[in-house]
């Protein structure tokens, strides 16, 4: 089977890995990839934004099956065009993939079934949001309505913290924010996978939002990422299928919106049980990195199985060992960053027992690998425990030669706390 992949990121190379693995693959590309992904696939410069393009390259090449990763092609509505075209594709329609461009339409979903998430209330007036944060009072939680990279998203402390989001967001033309409760917990990302009617639940991961170590400084797309997630328990993934995932596919069904591809769903686990956050479209950046090193069974058949409607009775195999991954990013991010540094060692780190490591901005240059992104090198390990994972994730850090990188030095630091207490 040939296949395309779509995307560049660290996500990508650990799909391009795994899919690179299975005994159905015959050739596979990636577009645009990376340096590490060329590892693992031909790299093609096309422009994926344009959907023709796209289309005529799978006819070109007799390309079976696409796989999309990033969520802007989906909300462009890449699978709806590549379907009519007679193309297999994995991923939502641009009409299912709302679940995760457009909060007000997840939020209205969640009320008209029940489905556990914070209260709230959409708003297209700036005065109108700030009499409903006056009312509810601090913390609250101020969100953009639309794609926004993470950065749509203000949990304010206090209510003039709320109100500087307001304004901010109301500073643009044609905004729309939803206002939620804060819910506190701890926060789990669940992957499930789906085919319209029944779902195939994957794996938790946990994931380091904050840029520097002890969960502080600015929110980024994720610095690092660890599965199983200890505070998903049995009982809290049962809860979630029924109370959140099943009630979403059904609702979605029903809207003649069929949700088929990965559901990732942004969980915070309260005292009262999960409740959703948000969902995403696509796999998480850089969740995906730990969960394609878990996965024992090949990923191709259950791919497809959720483009044909057959993953009721479809099963996967994980491995028991925790998995661990640290991102290496470029000095300035998720503020500016330069470019084009130089990182060496990456083969000395690879020979660490139990490491993997996929590229995320990368680029050759010169037999040189380069910087060229803000988030560079996800170095994955597996262990017997999370602390082992962790100790060999690091010492590969300690291998690679990048003095324009950085990273966190305590991921994973909330399950290796568990696994002290012997829990
Ligand atoms: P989102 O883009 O919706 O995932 O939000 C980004 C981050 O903001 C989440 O990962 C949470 O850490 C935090 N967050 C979002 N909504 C809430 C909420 N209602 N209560 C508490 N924290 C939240
Ligand atoms: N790591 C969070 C995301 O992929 O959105």
């Amino acid at each position: 089977m040939n296949i395309l992949l779509i995307g560049s990121g660290g996500r990508e190379h650990a799909l391009a890995w795994k899919i690179a693995a299975s005994p159905l693959l015959t050739k596979l590309w990636c577009a645009p990839g990376n340096a590490g992904i060329a590892q693992e696939a031909e790299c093609v410069a096309l422009n994926v934004a344009d959907h023709a393009a796209v289309i005529d390259f799978c006819k070109t090449n007799k390309v079976d099956f696409v796989v999309v990763g990033p969520e802007a092609p989906l909300a462009a509505g890449i699978v709806d065009e590549l379907t009519a075209a007679s193309i297999k594709v994995f991923g939502p329609s641009k009409a299912a993939s709302q679940l995760e461009s457009s909060k007000g339409f997840t939020k209205d979903i969640c009320k008209a079934n029940n489905i556990p998430t914070a209260a709230y209330e959409r708003f297209r007036d700036g005065a109108a949001a700030k009499a409903y944060i006056r009312k509810h009072g601090a913390p609250i939680v101020v969100k953009a309505d639309g794609l926004a990279a993470g950065k749509g998203v203000v949990v304010a402390m206090t209510l003039d913290e709320a109100e500087v989001a307001i304004d901010a967001l109301f500073g643009a033309s044609g905004a729309e924010a939803v206002v939620e409760e804060f819910m506190e917990g701890e926060e789990a990302s669940f992957f499930v996978l789906c085919d319209g009617d029944n779902a195939l639940p994957l794996a938790a991961a946990q994931d380091h939002k904050r840029a520097f170590d002890g969960d502080k400084g600015p929110n980024t797309g994720g610095m690092g990422a660890y599965s199983p997630a200890p505070v998903f328990t049995d009982e809290v993934r049962e809860r979630t299928m029924n109370e959140i995932i099943y009630p979403t596919l059904r609702a979605m069904a029903a809207k003649g919106m069929p949700y088929k591809g990965v559901l990732f769903a942004g969980l915070m686990i309260t005292k009262d049980g999960p409740k959703l956050i948000e969902y995403n479209a696509r796999f998480g950046d850089p969740e995906t990195q730990v969960l394609m090193l878990r996965l024992m069974s090949d990923i191709v058949p259950a791919l497809l199985a959720s483009v044909d409607g057959e993953l009721k009775h479809f099963d996967l195999r994980w491995y028991p060992q925790p998995a661990l991954t640290v991102v290496m990013a470029a000095k300035g991010y998720p503020g500016d960053y330069k470019k084009g540094t130089r990182i060496e060692g990456l083969d000395k780190a690879a020979q660490v027992e139990g490491v993997e490591i996929f590229h995320a901005g990368t680029k050759a240059e010169g037999g040189h690998i380069v910087a060229n992104g803000g988030r560079v090198l996800n170095v994955t390990a597996t262990g017997n425990s999370v602390s082992e994972a962790q100790r060999r994730a690091y010492e590969a850090i300690d291998r690679i030669d990048w003095p324009g990188g950085f990273c966190r030095r305590d991921i994973g630091w909330q399950a290796m706390a568990r696994e002290k207490e012997g829990k």
